[in-house]
C-alpha cells in the first residue's frame, strides 16, 4: 500500500466515517437549536407571567372585592399570556359543584342565563397547588370532561384559589391552538404562571383578613375602653351607695335610738317617781321637825332628820340610776367607739330585752308577750364592745317582738307570744340566743334577710338594716350570726362570740 493514497476501500470506510460525524453533529445542532427554542419559550412565559403579576399588584388593593380580583385576573391572563379563552368559577350552592362567575374571550351567547351550568369538580384539583393540564394526548377525566363539554374548551389549564383551606374559586385558561412546530397548546410553564397569579389573589384575600383582624381588633380595643369607662362609672355610684348606706346606718341609728327611746321614757319614770315622792315626803317630814324643835321635843326631831337622811339617800339611788339610764342613751346614739371593754353580757342581754319590750308596749298598749330569759352566770365578764353587741340584740328582739305580734294579729286565740333570750358558755365561745315563736322565715327569703335593705316590713316601718348591721357587727368581733327557723313555727337568732 502506497503511503499518500487512499484505496476505495478506505475511502469508502472514511466518507461513511464523515458523514456519521456530519450526522452525529447536525443531530446534536439540531437538538441545541430545540433546547435553545424551548429555553427561550419557557424564559418568555416566566417574562409575561411576571409582567402580569406586576400589573395586577398593583391594581389590588386589601380592599378590592373577590369579584374584582377575578374579573382582573381572567382578562389579564387571557391578553398577556397567549391565552383565548378564561373563567373563573365560584361554589355553586350545592356542595362539589362550581358556575361560572366571570369569562373572559368567549363568544357572548355562550354563557347566557339558562345556559349556565354548574360544573362538579373533583376535591384532589380544589386544593393549594394542585393543576389541571388538558392537552390532546392527555385522557380527560371525568372533571376535565365536564369542563371540555360544558364550556366548549378542548386545551387548558385549571387552578383553584385557596383562601382558608377553601377552594373559593377556580380558574381555566385555555389556549385553542398547537405552538409550531409540534408542542402541546398548554404545558407546565403556563401551570406555573397560572399557580403564581392565583397565589396573589390568595395572598390578597390573607392581607384582607389580617387588616379585618387587625380591625375587630382596634374594635375590641374601643369596647375595652368603653368598658372601662363603665367600670368606672359603676364604681363611683357604688362609692355614692356606700356613702349612702353610711348615712342610712347612721339614720337608722336614730331610728332605733327612737324605739330605745320610749323604753328609756318608761325606766326613767321610775326613779323619778322616787325621787318626786321622797322629796314630797322629805319636805313634809322637815315641816313635822320643825314644829317638834319647836315643841322642844329633840328626840323627836333626831327621829326625823334620820328619816328625812335615809330618804336623801333613796332619791341620791334613784337619781343615779336614771343618770345612767341617760348616759347609756348617749351611749347608744353615739358612733361606736370601737373600743372593747370588759361587759356583763347578761345584764347587757336583759337591759335591752327590758327597753324594747317597754318601747313596743309603749308604742301599742295591747301588745303582750311572754319573756323567758335562761342566761349562764358562769359566763363572767367578756370583751366587747358592749354598745354594738347591745344593738345587736336589740335588732334581734325587737324582730322577734314584730313577728310574734304579727303572728298574734292573724290568729288572737290560743296562740301565746313568746320571746325567749338565753346565753350559754360553749368552751371558747359565748352563744347568745333570741328566739321567737312567730312565722318562721320563709325559705325563699332566708338567703335575703342579711343583706342590707331587705325587709318584708311595710315602708316606713323597716330599713332592712337591722341584720345587716348585727351581721357586721358579728363579724367585727371575730364571731358570727346564724339563724334558724321553721315555717309557722318561729325562728332563733344565735350570735357566737369568741371569749
Ligand atoms: N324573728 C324573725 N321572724 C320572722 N322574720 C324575720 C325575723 N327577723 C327578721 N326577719 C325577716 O328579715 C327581714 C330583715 O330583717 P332586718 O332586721 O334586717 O330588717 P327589718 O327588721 O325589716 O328593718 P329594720 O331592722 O331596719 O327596722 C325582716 O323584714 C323580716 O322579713
Ligand atoms: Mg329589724
Amino acid at each position: 500500500m502506497n503511503e499518500g493514497f487512499y484505496d476505495e476501500d478506505e475511502l469508502k470506510k472514511e466518507i461513511a466515517y464523515y458523514k456519521k460525524q456530519l450526522d452525529q453533529r447536525s443531530g446534536q445542532a439540531i437538538r441545541h437549536d430545540l433546547s435553545i427554542t424551548s429555553m427561550r419559550h419557557s424564559l418568555k412565559q416566566k417574562n409575561d407571567a411576571f409582567a402580569v403579576l406586576t400589573t395586577l399588584q398593583k391594581k389590588y388593593t386589601v380592599t378590592t372585592p373577590l369579584d374584582t380580583l377575578l374579573a382582573e385576573t381572567i382578562k389579564a391572563i387571557t391578553t398577556n399570556l397567549g391565552m383565548n379563552r378564561s373563567v373563573a368559577l365560584v361554589p355553586a350552592a350545592e356542595a362539589g359543584k362550581y358556575m361560572v362567575s366571570h369569562h373572559y374571550g368567549f363568544p357572548p351567547e355562550m354563557f347566557s342565563a339558562k345556559q349556565l351550568k354548574e360544573i362538579p369538580i373533583t376535591p384532589q384539583y380544589l386544593k393549594a397547588g394542585q393543576f389541571m393540564l388538558v392537552n390532546k394526548k392527555a385522557e380527560p377525566d371525568e372533571t376535565a370532561r365536564q369542563i371540555q363539554n360544558n364550556l366548549a374548551l378542548n386545551f387548558f389549564v385549571g387552578v383553584p384559589v385557596v383562601h382558608d383551606d377553601i377552594a373559593v374559586a377556580f380558574i381555566i385558561t385555555s389556549r385553542i391552538v398547537e405552538r409550531p412546530p409540534f408542542s402541546p397548546a398548554l404545558d407546565k410553564g403556563d401551570v406555573d404562571s397560572l399557580t403564581a397569579i392565583t397565589s396573589l389573589i390568595s395572598a390578597v384575600l390573607q392581607n384582607k383578613k389580617s387588616v379585618e383582624l387587625a380591625l375587630q381588633k382596634t374594635a375590641v380595643e374601643n369596647e375595652n375602653e368603653i368598658i372601662a369607662a363603665q367600670r368606672d362609672k359603676l364604681e363611683k355610684t357604688l362609692n355614692d351607695l356606700k356613702a349612702t348606706q353610711a348615712q342610712l346606718v347612721q339614720s337608722e341609728k336614730m331610728a332605733s335610738l327612737g324605739e330605745l327611746a320610749a323604753g328609756i321614757a318608761h325606766e326613767i319614770q321610775n326613779p323619778l317617781n322616787f325621787v318626786n315622792n321622797f322629796s314630797e315626803v322629805s319636805s313634809e317630814l322637815l315641816d313635822e321637825m320643825i314644829t317638834e324643835l319647836g315643841n322642844d321635843n329633840k328626840d323627836d326631831a333626831i327621829a326625823i332628820a334620820h328619816d328625812v337622811k335615809q330618804n336623801l339617800e333613796k332619791i341620791l339611788h334613784h337619781g343615779k340610776q336614771a343618770d345612767g339610764i341617760v348616759k347609756g342613751m348617749l351611749q347608744h346614739s353615739r358612733s361606736s367607739s370601737a373600743v372593747k371593754e370588759p361587759t356583763d353580757i347578761n345584764k347587757l342581754a336583759d337591759e335591752y330585752l327590758r327597753l324594747a319590750y317597754h318601747g313596743l308596749r309603749a308604742k301599742d298598749k295591747s301588745f303582750n308577750a311572754i319573756l323567758k330569759t335562761d342566761y349562764d352566770e358562769t359566763i363572767g365578764n367578756i370583751n366587747i364592745m358592749p354598745q354594738d353587741i347591745g344593738r345587736v340584740i336589740l335588732n334581734l328582739i325587737t324582730n322577734a317582738f314584730y313577728a310574734v305580734a304579727e303572728k298574734k294579729k292573724q290568729q288572737p286565740d290560743g296562740y301565746e307570744p313568746t320571746v325567749s333570750v338565753s346565753t350559754k358558755k360553749i368552751n371558747d365561745k359565748i352563744e347568745i340566743k333570741v328566739k321567737d315563736n312567730g312565722n318562721g322565715i320563709p325559705q325563699k327569703i332566708l338567703d335575703k334577710i342579711f343583706q342590707p335593705f331587705f325587709t318584708t316590713k311595710p315602708t316606713g316601718q323597716g330599713t332592712g338594716l337591722g341584720l345587716s348591721l348585727s351581721y357586721d357587727i358579728a363579724k367585727a368581733h371575730g364571731g358570727e350570726l346564724r339563724v334558724e327557723t321553721k315555717e309557722g313555727e318561729g325562728s332563733e337568732f344565735i350570735i357566737l362570740l369568741p371569749v
